[in-house]
């Protein structure tokens, strides 16, 4: 485990960071090394008839700054939507649970910076405020507290660095019985579940958390499929190198030999499925060696690798999602151009 100026982790393990004032704790619940799943992932997605790779394999240290650069595009209006339906509501928000205190639990945390809105919010109807955040990346989790706390000195931050459903475990395990909580899940992230994910997902949260809970989820609306379809085919050709990093990754780290100029990215929304979906497709008939698990995979010239889907919704979809997981919805927000939503699902009793 790394150790960091003033805060050292365990695994499994906890620890308190002194320089903050004892504000900050990070538990590191990962089980599984990233390593470990990717070379099952790998084994089995370039077997399989057709070939794919889950999304999550995108986010390595490039691919995370390549994400961070297709939030800044003009073609992808998600995030700058969301924080605009955040800057504007976050009030509205924060008064739609009628209690006190109010913790905030984010789940798929990363650099938080949509939270703040959320943060602020609730720092002006109460005294001090119980932050948290999980997320996989433990460094994104540190990171992203530590700029946190010392804007915010009425903020504790108790992190876990898991995946999500290890870490509603343990917050139900622990969480004490005053107030209620505030959950996020933001980014539209809800849409790179297929529905039976998305639904147990929605399902596991809520078996956490009390009737009279809140979580405020981002969706992306169904809309023109020029317009999605731009949205993750960007003129720049970052959301490419977002995609074909994916093979860059397997070269780097099991010395494979993709030759990156003999695939191409693809974008296409699904309309009957109601889903943007992105390939990766070989340009020509090719072998190539990943040689560090000796695996050879054949393309055919045009053959694909699936790499990720992103389902968008409509407000009536989000509501029966809600209400077939455990919830009801309240509120909706829209962006002023109606392209993003941000809905508000109530836990209702059992
Ligand atoms: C992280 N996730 C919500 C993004 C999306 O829009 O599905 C990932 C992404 N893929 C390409 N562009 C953005």
């Amino acid at each position: 485990m790394g150790q960091h100026a003033g805060t050292h982790f365990k695994r499994g393990g906890e620890d308190a960071d002194e320089t903050l004032g004892n504000r900050l704790v990070i538990h590191n619940l990962v089980q599984e090394d990233t390593r470990t799943s990717f070379i099952k992932d790998l084994r089995h997605g370039l077997t399989a008839q057709p070939k794919r790779l889950p999304p999550k394999y995108f986010y390595d240290e490039l691919g995370s700054q390549l994400f961070e650069a297709i939030c800044l595009l003009p073609e992808y209006y998600p995030t700058r939507a969301e924080n605009e339906i955040l800057t504007r509501h976050a009030d509205e928000i924060a008064d739609a649970l009628d209690c006190t205190p109010v913790s905030l639990l984010e789940l798929g945390s990363g650099s938080a910076v949509k939270t703040k809105r959320l943060i602020e919010a609730l720092l002006r109807r109460q005294d001090d405020l119980l932050y948290i955040p999980v997320d996989i990346s433990q460094s994104a989790l540190e990171q992203s507290a530590r700029v946190l706390l010392q804007s915010y000195p009425n903020l504790r931050v108790t992190a876990y660095a898991s995946d999500y459903y290890t870490a509603l475990v343990r917050v139900s395990e622990t969480k004490d019985d005053r107030g209620c909580t505030l959950a996020l899940f933001l980014g539209s992230n809800i849409g790179n579940f297929d529905a039976e994910e998305a639904q147990k997902f929605l399902r596991s949260l809520r078996s956490v958390l009390r009737a009279g809970d809140a979580l405020l989820i981002g969706a992306d609306l169904k809309k023109q499929p020029e317009v999605l379809e731009a949205a993750y085919d960007d003129v720049l050709g970052i959301t490419a190198a977002f995609n074909l990093n994916l093979l860059a990754r397997i070269n780097r780290e099991f010395d494979a030999d993709f030759d990156l100029r003999a695939f191409k990215h693809v974008a296409v929304y699904n309309e009957p499925m109601g889903r943007i979906e992105m390939y990766i497709e070989s340009t020509r008939a090719q072998a190539v060696h990943i040689r560090q698990l000796e695996i050879e995979a054949r393309f055919e010239p045009g053959e694909r690798i699936h790499t990720e889907n992103s389902y968008k919704y409509t407000v009536a979809e989000l509501s029966s999602l809600a209400i077939s997981t455990g919830w009801t919805l309240g509120d909706t927000w829209l962006d002023g151009a109606e392209r993003f939503s941000s809905n508000l699902f109530i836990a209702v009793a059992d």
